[in-house]
């Protein structure tokens, strides 16, 4: 097959044809790479709805050579022989990313400090790398009670994205799918039908595609921080699954089974877990044991797991140090409070 060659971010890279401008900037790899919250590789179908991808297109193809339009969605638009292609070059790029994260956090909550997510939240992530450092938004956040699909997933709606990850999981994986997408525009929910729990042996894969915290696995809700937990590669003899899987410690204690993530924070095809390993086997004799996770270095969950090689926050210990001020006892608030403690 004949490779077709593009330009991006100034680099060259030959893909082949139906090739998606997100996935030659993931040949390339590194920090060129544009963020992705609704597509998932492994998922038909998916990408086109969060437009965290977005990018400039300064040269359509070496045929037509004029620049398109607007950005465009990088999941979803197929490259074209000669395109050149922007995104960490083009300021444009930058400014409607940050516009990107105002707009996902429009209606998701900042209750990062409860949520099971935080640490390996990727809109978190986004947020941290390209958001703004401040919001304007005062309007009221929309809100839904939380919802028990199924013995072993809870649903917040509050913290829904829509990026249609988890429809899409439960679609292709589960052999009856009952939820989806209910209503539309600002009324749009992620709801089960006539609230029927959701069925079948892979539907808890649907905790590992949502990009957020909305959607919780119920035997690990609160019981710890994903940063002070060990990640360890393990596998079993499965029946139903590849039994290849990442088993979380906090000590001895197995908290939490999940399915492994490549560099992407997505599960491939081959690697998604049926529910018996991932809800029913937590204990460390229904495992063999291969090695401690390989976790990438920026990630929150690394923090303290590198030895030897420890940095002090010497910048943020300087600037507590400068900003202390001792308590003062007789603040009249303090007062009232000590007053009203006993
Ligand atoms: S529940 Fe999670 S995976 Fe499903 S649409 Fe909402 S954010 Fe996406
Ligand atoms: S990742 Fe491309 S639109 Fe969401």
């Amino acid at each position: 097959m004949e490779l077709i060659k593009i330009t991006f971010d100034g680099i060259e890279v030959e893909v082949e044809p139906g090739t998606t401008i997100l996935q030659a900037a993931r040949k390339i790899g590194g920090d060129v790479v544009p963020p992705a919250m609704c597509y998932y590789s492994s998922l038909k179908g998916s990408g086109g709805k969060c437009r965290a991808c977005l990018v400039k297109v300064t040269q359509g193809s070496a045929k037509d050579p004029r620049p398109m339009p607007k950005l465009v969605a990088s999941c979803i638009t197929g490259v074209q022989d000669g395109m050149v292609v922007e995104n960490t070059l083009s300021q444009d790029v930058l400014d409607t990313r940050k516009a990107v994260v105002e707009f996902l956090l429009l209606n998701h909550p900042l209750d990062c400090p409860v949520c099971d997510q935080a640490g390996e939240c990727d809109l978190q992530n986004f947020a941290f790398e390209h958001g703004a450092s401040a919001t304007r938004y005062q309007e009221e956040r929309r809100t839904f009670d939380k919802i028990d699909i199924g013995p072993y997933v809870q649903l917040h709606m509050t913290r829904c994205i829509l990026c249609y990850r988890c429809v899409f999981t439960a679609d292709q994986l589960t052999s009856k799918r009952v939820h989806g997408v209910m209503k539309r525009g600002d009324a749009a929910e992620i709801s089960t039908y006539i609230s029927k729990s959701v069925e079948g042996e892979y539907y808890g894969n649907i905790i590992d595609v949502c990009p957020v915290g909305a959607l919780t696995d119920k035997t690990f809700r609160f019981k710890n921080r994903v940063w002070f937990t060990k990640p360890v590669d393990a596998h079993r003899d499965c029946d139903k699954c590849s039994g290849k899987v990442v088993l979380w410690y906090r000590g001895d204690e197995v908290l939490r089974v999940t399915a492994r993530r490549n560099a992407y924070n997505e599960v491939e095809r081959e690697s998604f877990i049926c529910n018996t390993c991932r809800f029913e086997k937590k204990n460390t004799s229904d495992w063999v044991i291969e090695q401690p996770r390989a976790i990438s270095r920026t990630s929150v969950i690394s923090q303290n797991h590198y030895l030897g090689n420890l940095q002090k926050p010497d910048f943020q210990l300087k600037v507590a140090e400068r900003d202390y001020k001792a308590i003062d006892d007789t603040h009249p608030k303090l007062v009232e409070y000590k007053v009203n403690k006993e």
